[in-house]
């Protein structure tokens, strides 16, 4: 699951130690070795679907980690693009790894807490990618609000969700058992860590895109495949300020 170059289980062990922005301060050097960075294949598939949608000046992405969503982005957009996240360490590591490029739209990097955006209403294109699972469902409607602000009346946020895993699947079971350990462990210790995969149900992400101003579309990505049913193994949910 990691590379060689990637965190020792004894670094994995002491940032699921840490509050969530500590945590991530101390993985930013190796983040771009773990699973835990969106995928290329993920980040090419959410292009394509979303280029015939703009064209797009400004693009945002929320809790932008080392900058993948922000190579999205920069595919996209052609004025202005912005990552915000609330780890420092994770930021200095996007600065690097997605610099400004003559003839490119412009990159800024803003250290914020989702729950709380300094931005004014100015982006075409809202993007986050892999870190829902850090906002309790209270948060993620917040998160969810902010980014509503932050666009333009017809603004888009888009997002990928994979499909959930069949019930009874070994990743069905794998991820129940990641947060049965993250509540004990949350339980147990302090400061929390909140990320938890199975709090993040499409029927309530969509009710509550809809409580934050937005109409909701899923368009399926395609490109990832689909499962032995036909429905797509992963797809995007687009939401346009209502
Ligand atoms: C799993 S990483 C995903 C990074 C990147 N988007 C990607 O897909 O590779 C989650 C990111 O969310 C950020 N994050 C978590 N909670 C946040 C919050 N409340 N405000 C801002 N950033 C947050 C973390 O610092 C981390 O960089």
């Amino acid at each position: 699951m990691f590379s060689p170059q990637g965190p020792t289980l004894r670094e994995l062990a002491v940032q699921a130690l840490s509050s969530v922005e500590h945590g991530y301060d101390l993985l930013a050097p190796k983040f771009d070795r773990t699973p835990f960075r969106t995928p290329d294949p993920v980040l090419d598939a959410v292009v394509r679907t979303v280029r015939p949608l703009g064209p797009f000046r400004t693009g945002l992405d929320i809790c932008c980690g080392t900058g993948a969503g922000m190579g999205v982005l920069r595919r996209l957009c052609d004025e202005r693009i912005v990552g915000v996240d609330f780890s420092a360490g994770m930021l200095a590591a996007a600065g690097s790894a997605v610099p400004d490029l003559p003839g490119g739209p412009a990159v800024e990097w803003v250290r914020a807490d989702a729950r709380a955006l300094p931005l004014a209403p100015a982006f075409d294109l809202a993007v986050s990618f892999g870190a829902f699972g850090h906002f309790l469902p209270a948060e993620r409607r917040a998160v969810f609000a902010q980014a509503r602000a932050a666009l333009r009346p017809d603004g888009l946020f888009v997002f990928p969700v994979p499909a959930p895993p069949r019930v009874g699947s070994g990743l069905y079971w794998a991820l129940w058992g990641f947060d049965s350990v993250m509540r004990l462990r949350n339980l147990l210790w302090n400061p929390p860590f909140v990320m938890y995969y199975r709090t993040f149900r499409l029927p309530d992400v969509l009710d509550e895109l809809a409580g934050a101003g937005f109409t909701t579309g899923l368009l399926p990505l395609s490109d990832l495949g689909r499962r032995p049913d036909g429905s797509p193994r992963c797809a995007l949910v687009v939401a346009r300020g209502a």
